[in-house]
């Protein structure tokens, strides 16, 4: 793929190439402009009040699910939700490409995360060939993807080294539970878009980037070092983005309990060590691979990531729906 032309279905992070970054980035810095009066909002909330959208959400979720919620609300598009697969007719014995189905009956777009790797993708084949195909975006697939965290994070990137050449030429590191988080799967997927980008990956042996992503770098030629040295890697990178252990999906021996985390946290001594301009990202939740006491440094990245994932996401949707032209229209005629 793909330039927000031919978007309709969101669902990993290798159908995304960087003209497409570049417009959706350019696109939700528009949007958050046209947001800051109310008669922008006004117009905002004009551009899709005849879509309905279904979150189906049966894994946690805060931000992924209030962010594509207020999304949504911000164009004017209604929701509804099932986060609770007790509560739908999946426990008299329907499947779930049923319910699926059952909900593209009623919505024009469904937003879905799935405990399942390729459930969405699946879905979204489904319905292809039904006679109501709705979009469908993956708002976060098992272990394997997270497309739309990974649009946030080269966002916020970009709007962090906005003043020193962009995401180009950038050095970044990964830290923490790096098999499993599928927010660093995508974006690391995502960065082989930018030109000289090194990525390193520290993690402890047992929770190393896959093999796959690896390899899907070295075909895209992209640069990297797979390292368990924490330490040594802090004064290299311009940022580095914290993950936890994503131990819900320990097997029953307890992987996770082995690890010493501490060995991959940031810690407030680790400060000093870190370059002036860097950016410290965190998909969040956090647990304690991150003190709280470093959210009060400027370098601190992940409380503008919540943020920025709203306005990503309305430029997501905005995209799918074809409504990119007249929101840069409206941006233009108003002088902002
Ligand atoms: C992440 C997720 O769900 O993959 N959170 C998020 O969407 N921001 C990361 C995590 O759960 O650790």
């Amino acid at each position: 793929m793909k330039d927000g032309a031919e978007l309709y279905h969101c669902i990993n992070a290798q159908q995304f190439n960087r003209g497409f970054l570049e417009e959706i980035s350019d696109l939700a810095d528009k949007i958050r402009q046209i947001a800051n009066t109310k008669a922008g909002n006004e117009y905002l909330a004009s551009t899709l009040n005849h879509k309905r959208a279904m979150l189906y959400f049966v894994q946690p979720s805060t931000r992924t699910f209030l962010s594509f919620y207020s999304a949504c609300q911000i164009l004017g598009i209604k929701c509804a939700e099932v986060r609770d697969p007790k509560t739908s007719s999946e426990v008299k014995g329907e499947s779930e490409e049923d319910t699926v189905r059952t909900f593209s009956s009623y919505f024009d777009l469904i937003i879905m995360r799935h405990p399942r790797a390729n459930f969405a993708e699946k879905i979204a084949a489904m319905l292809d060939n039904t006679d109501r195909p709705v979009p469908v975006i993956n708002a976060g697939s098992g272990k394997d993807q997270h497309p739309t965290q990974a649009l946030l994070d080269v966002y916020t990137l970009r709007r962090s080294f906005k003043h020193r050449g962009g995401i180009d030429g950038k050095r970044i590191a990964f830290v923490g539970d790096l098999l499993r988080g599928r927010t660093v799967r995508s974006l690391a997927t995502l960065l082989t878009n930018y030109e000289g980008v090194k990525q390193y990956f520290v993690a402890p042996p047992e929770f190393q980037i896959g093999q796959d992503i690896l390899d899907y770098l070295d075909k895209h030629g992209a640069s990297y070092e797979v390292t368990g040295d924490f330490e040594a890697v802090l004064p290299e990178v311009d940022a580095i983005y914290m993950t936890r252990l994503q131990d819900e999906w320990d097997a029953q021996d307890h992987t996770s309990a082995k690890i010493d985390i501490e060995h991959y946290s940031l810690r407030e001594r680790h400060l000093q060590v870190l370059k002036a301009d860097a950016v410290i990202l965190h998909p969040l939740p956090r647990r304690q691979e991150i003190d709280v006491a470093i959210d009060a440094d400027p370098r601190a990245g992940y409380w503008r990531q919540v943020r920025n994932g709203m306005w990503v996401r309305v430029a997501l949707i905005a995209m799918i729906f074809r409504r990119q032209r007249n929101i840069l229209e409206y941006y233009l005629n108003n002088n902002l």
